[in-house]
């Protein structure tokens, strides 16, 4: 294919691409930040080019469900010992007392640069507005305008202490929608009573609906098998219509409903067409934890919810924070995660996988329209050591180059061994 006169404007062109699924190599022609072309061979040159050699090129992963708040401070001002949400909450508690707005604002940007350099171009973040300057929210608004550049930050208001946990938490989540949060979010599962977690929900879309925003709620993070706020979830989403707007995040309370409910429950979910966030990495250790054996696994019916046709994607969660002191924000690791954890071993369920921290995200963060390698989106792809998305899982393949907004951001060799033996 010959682009007639546009040997000038082509900013930079990607040569032998191997597309998601695709059978033949393609050529990627980009222009003013978006995707100009995608043909087998493009005739024409540009300011600068990239020999991608049949790697596969993706659209950029999507971090659905991360705290950039809490990011980076594991052990301070202490260890979880314990490895409990509760404990979690409980350091957490003690550690916000002391955050600034620096203090956040620097630690979410080294979070976002290291996810940004393995591909995450699209982050959903929680803020917790449990703290009464709103420091962390406040923060992470900042952050979201000053990266808006080269990645997109979604900021959720996050009532990590409950709504109802005490007097004036209710003000400052309004308080941080006034703000400008994206979303609003709940805890239902950590109010003080079963109550207060239903009226909690309702609260929820109230404000979701006075302020236009998205909802995203930590749902049912619990192994008690009757923690059961995701009916109450699912059942407000249908009746109010917002339906895809709506995200329940963890629900791990699922994995331990016996069968009977959970199929009901299903109907219910399929009809409310609301999103579901796993979080395979930290639910496989904070869950179980009072188990003796067997031991629960704790992590939502992905593979389930996948087979009814939901809508579910992968988060990270944590990366060193008290909930959990490992991770890299690596999106590989995570599908990996959920492969073995909700046995998803099949071809198609390992690719399922792929699409749950791809375009599944994008879909929650309700930014797909702009999402994708077409021709007049915006140019954000990324360009991975591998062949496939199974193989790319299946080794942690390194991602090569990152496109963000047409503009070459961050390029990274993959390791290399060099062989002594026989
Ligand atoms: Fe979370």
């Amino acid at each position: 294919m010959t682009i007639e006169g546009t040997t000038e404007g082509i900013d930079l062109i990607l040569r032998q691409c191997r597309l998601v699924g695709a059978p033949d190599l393609v050529d990627i022609a980009i222009s003013d930040g978006r995707i100009y072309a995608i043909s087998p061979r493009l005739e024409v040159l540009a300011a600068q080019e990239l020999a991608i050699a049949g790697r596969l090129v993706s659209p950029p992963f999507v971090e659905s469900h991360i705290h950039l708040d809490s990011a980076l401070t594991a052990g301070q001002p202490r260890w979880n010992q314990s490895g409990t949400l509760f404990e979690g909450i409980d350091i957490w508690r003690d550690r916000k007392q002391s955050l600034t707005l620096e203090d956040v604002k620097t630690r979410a940007i080294a979070t976002l640069k290291q996810q940004a350099q393995q591909g995450v171009l699209f982050v959903r973040t929680h803020a917790d507005v449990s703290e009464p300057n709103l420091i962390a929210l406040q923060a992470l608004l900042e952050v979201r305008d000053a990266v808006k550049d080269w990645i997109t930050v979604q900021v959720v208001a996050f009532p990590q202490d409950g709504i109802y946990g005490s007097d004036g938490n209710d003000a400052l989540l309004e308080t941080a929608l006034k703000l400008g949060a994206d979303a609003v979010g709940g805890i239902p599962h950590y109010e003080m009573t079963r109550e207060d977690g239903v009226q909690s929900v309702h609260r929820i879309f109230e404000l979701a609906h006075r302020y236009d925003t998205l909802i995203d709620i930590h749902c049912d993070e619990i192994d008690d098998d009757q923690s059961r706020f995701l009916e109450v979830v699912a059942a407000s989403a249908t009746r109010s219509g917002l339906g895809a707007r709506v995200t329940a995040s963890h629900t791990t309370a699922l994995a331990s409903y016996n069968n009977a409910y959970a199929m009901k429950l299903m109907g219910l979910l399929a009809k409310s067409g609301i999103n579901f966030i796993a979080n395979p990495l930290i639910n496989i250790t904070l869950q179980g934890r009072t188990d003796t054996y067997p031991k629960r696994r704790g992590v939502t019916r992905v593979k389930e919810l996948w087979q009814q046709g939901l809508n579910v994607s992968l988060g990270h969660d944590c990366v060193q924070d008290p909930w959990y002191s490992l991770g890299t924000g690596n999106m590989l690791t995570v599908a990996a995660m959920a492969v073995h954890v909700c046995q998803m071993t099949g071809q198609a369920e390992i690719d399922a996988c792929y699409d749950m921290v791809t375009m599944n995200g994008a879909k929650t963060l309700k930014v797909e329209s702009d999402y994708g390698i077409a021709v007049g989106r915006p140019a954000n792809l990324i360009v991975l050591d591998a062949e496939t998305p199974y193989d790319a899982i299946r080794r942690t393949a390194t991602v090569t180059q990152v496109i963000s907004r047409g503009r070459l951001l961050v390029e990274t060799q993959p390791s290399v061994s060099t062989w002594y033996g026989n």
